[in-house]
């Protein structure tokens, strides 16, 4: 089994219910109402939010700043209590809180389509038989997800955020399993591989395609991507930054078995002593150093009959990253 070593839990952290119930109250509500997701879009809005937040929340804000820009660990759990007994309004409340938390810890880039800083995913049973039908893996909610580090293209330039942040808006399965984060910095032999595969920056991907404009079984169209990128590259402190995305495509001109050195780290990864783990819930924010690590997560186990939707989530990518390549 893939995910069953030993680990260290993730610095967690739950804020504080009564200085969020304000914040939600005060900060939130514009005339007795809740704002709208959508109103992240506008920069004075977000920023009003993220300084209100950091305000009323200081003290726990700089522990969670500390353990994320901390490259020995990078990871932090932060749970959002419930706030409204009316479930869609603690759940609008909820992410609102999470938007507001990942813009204090990051500047968000904002999603193309949208605008939002975040991309809301959602998915269903009708949306993962569309998915696996369509041949598409490693996607739908109930996929193995590998270690890997997220990337970022903006127009053709390719790039690893330095850091993500995933919110679960909720979870509808019994078996939510953990999320997983090994810090480059623990790699084991990580000099050996960082030598074996190099700097070059000649590698060719095909990127996890992109799904446009899917709702229920209906999948508009897919974007596959080939990019050429570097593996590794080093961070101005010296550390070492990795670009894992996608299926690995070759390199040009070589002789050189690379898929074999890169899998060779793969399983490196897999099988490092140490690793963090945060158990997946809802209204659960992880964020990550991305630039500075690895992430995979379990798969999700028995849905809970009666929801149509399965999961829905946000996902927010910081605008500093670091170029590693092109998109062919
Ligand atoms: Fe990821």
């Amino acid at each position: 089994m893939l995910h069953s070593k030993a680990h260290a839990e993730a610095p967690s952290f739950t804020l504080d219910q009564e200085k969020v119930s304000r914040f939600c109250h005060d900060v939130l509500e514009v005339g007795g109402e809740l704002r709208s997701l959508g109103d992240t879009k506008d920069a004075s809005v977000l920023e009003h939010l993220s300084r209100e937040l950091r305000t009323s929340l200081s003290d726990t804000l700089v522990q969670i700043e500390a353990r994320i820009a901390d490259k020995a660990c990078g990871i932090a759990a932060i749970d959002i209590p419930p706030i409204y007994e009316d479930l869609t309004d603690d759940a609008i409340a909820g992410a609102l809180t999470s938007i507001a938390l990942t813009t204090v810890l990051f500047e968000p880039s904002k999603d193309v389509e949208n605008l939002t800083p975040f991309t809301m995913f959602s998915a269903s049973y009708e949306s993962n038989k569309a998915l696996n039908d369509a041949g598409l893996l490693n996607i739908s909610p109930t996929d193995i997800l590998d270690f890997h580090s997220d990337g970022l293209i903006r127009g053709t330039s390719l790039g690893v955020p330095r850091y993500i942040a995933i919110y679960n808006t909720f979870i509808n399965y019994r078996k939510c399993g953990s999320f997983y984060w090994v810090p480059t910095s623990s790699i084991e032999n990580l000099s050996e591989h960082v030598e074996r595969i190099g700097f070059d920056d000649d590698f060719t991907f095909d990127l996890t395609p992109a799904i446009y404009g899917e709702s229920g079984s209906r999948i508009d169209h897919v974007v596959e991507r080939k990019v050429r990128t570097a593996i590794f590259s080093k961070d101005a402190d010296g550390s070492i930054i990795t670009f894992m995305n996608g299926k690995f495509a070759g390199k040009e001109g070589t002789g050189t078995d690379y898929a074999d050195r890169l899998k060779t780290f793969q399983t490196a990864i897999a099988r490092n002593p140490f690793r963090y783990a945060a158990p997946q819930k809802s209204r659960r924010l992880i964020v990550l150093n991305n630039s500075s690590g690895f992430h995979a997560r379990d798969i999700f186990e028995e849905a809970i009959p009666g929801h149509e939707e399965t999961r829905n989530y946000l996902r927010s990518v910081s605008k500093e990253a670091v170029n590693t390549g092109y998109v062919m």
